[in-house]
């Protein structure tokens, strides 16, 4: 097979890329190692930047998300038994976020995929980046007991944290960046109408919780839990309970609980490798760079890559002028880094740390006093949360 770019991992980044850069004639294959059915089972972040909307219309796929998403102008911080609303409509210039399921997202690219016949292989087995350093790389796979090779002019590594792209650069070649958070996050999705019409984020002495939604019919919540808790630990009774303990009770008393139809915990990580490129090979992505999901970056973070990788190599074909490319990683990086560390003070203003001094407790309820007591400190917060620009 040859292609000019063999994209490695068929989640959001992977799937965004290659429907842009196909509608622009640039022909792609993805190499998804899992089924689609087992990609599509997977729950994750359900907020959008209103510059990730924009690339899903500009890829032909923002209909259904225009249909069934929510407009949000805005979302609360509950604390000291009280809520405060984060007003980012007026605090970002009017901009706001939409929310609509990650999943269903998914599901939109790959039915845009196939509907003008996208090239997505599932089940790509041992998928391996071959002379990435020089200028005829390719990529092999198995699909069952055949050996299938792929030959490209780049390969996009779309293919999350745990995927083979970033492994494929020489260790002195590229810096890892790492922090690994004391907790995790429980998550529970449940047929039940949200508490809220827009999200809550608590922060409270027993920990972190979170009040989201996918519909008016679909909710999703979390709380912090120690690394040590594992999900069986949990029933829904205990989850409700612990959830409705770290509310204001003007919340907690409206809050409609019901069996879960999926549990789970995460861990939280900040991560970041650099470079983002190594000759013909890209990172994008999860492949890239991971983020507390406290922020919801992870997904937009992905889609200021996209939209720096997609110029580029759109750049490359159409005028074989490569500034977007030999750019690329210290652009996207640029973004990167402001994402991360959005993420890693919102989730410090807002977890509770098991080695946590005295001190920093008083410096947690006083960023937060100072946050709703001055303009510019809730403009900062809103322009993160809205997007920074591409
Ligand atoms: N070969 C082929 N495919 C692979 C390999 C591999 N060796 N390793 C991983 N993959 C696939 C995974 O099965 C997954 O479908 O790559 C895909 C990577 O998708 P994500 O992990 O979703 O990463 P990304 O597309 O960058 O999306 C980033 O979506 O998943 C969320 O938390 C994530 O919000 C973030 C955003
Ligand atoms: C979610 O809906 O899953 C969600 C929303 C906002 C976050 C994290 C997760 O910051």
């Amino acid at each position: 097979m040859k292609v000019q770019v063999c994209i490695i991992g068929g989640g959001p980044s992977g799937l965004m890329l290659s429907q842009l850069l196909h509608l622009q004639g640039i022909d792609t294959v993805i190499l998804e190692k899992s089924s689609r059915d087992y990609v599509l089972s997977r729950i994750r972040a359900g907020v959008l930047e209103h510059g990730f909307a924009r690339l899903m219309r500009e890829a032909q796929c923002g209909e259904r998300m225009d249909r069934e998403g929510e407009i949000h102008h805005g979302f609360y911080i509950a604390h000291d038994g009280k809520l405060d609303r984060v007003d980012l409509h007026k605090y970002s210039g009017g901009n706001s976020v939409m929310v609509y399921g990650q999943t269903e997202l998914t599901r939109d690219l790959y039915e845009a995929r196939d509907k003008i016949g996208g090239k997505v292989v599932h089940n790509a087995l041992d998928v391996t980046p071959h002379d990435i350093a020089s200028d005829k790389p390719y990529v092999t796979y198995r699909s069952g007991e055949e050996v299938i090779r792929v030959d490209c002019d780049y390969i996009v590594g779309a293919d999350g944290f745990h995927g083979v792209s970033r492994k494929s650069i020489p260790q002195d070649k590229i810096t890892e960046y790492e922090r690994v958070y004391p907790f995790g996050w429980l998550g529970v999705l449940s047929r039940t109408k949200p508490v809220s019409p827009e999200l809550i984020y608590a922060k409270h002495e027993r920990g972190f919780a979170l009040c989201s939604l996918r519909s008016q019919v679909l909710s999703r919540y979390y709380v912090q839990v120690p690394l040590t808790d594992k999900v069986e630990d949990w029933s829904d009774d205990a989850f409700w309970a612990e959830l409705k303990h770290r509310l204001p009770a003007e919340v907690a008393d409206k809050l409609i609980t019901g069996p879960s139809i999926e549990k789970s915990i995460a861990p939280l990580r900040s991560f970041v490798a650099e470079p983002m490129r190594y000759g013909r090979l890209f990172l994008a992505g999860d492949a890239a760079h991971i983020v507390p999901p406290t922020g919801a970056r992870g997904l937009n973070s992905a889609g200021s890559d996209i939209h720096y990788l997609y110029e580029g190599l759109v750049d490359h074909y159409k005028k074989g002028d490569d500034k977007g490319l030999d750019g690329y990683s210290q652009r996207a990086l640029a973004r990167i880094w402001k994402a991360q560390r959005f993420s890693w003070w919102l989730t410090t203003l807002l977890h509770r740390f098991p080695d946590r001094l005295p001190y920093e407790d008083r410096l947690q309820s006083t960023e937060i006093e100072y946050l709703f007591s001055s303009d510019a400190a809730q403009r900062s917060l809103a322009e993160n949360y809205v997007g920074l620009p591409y």
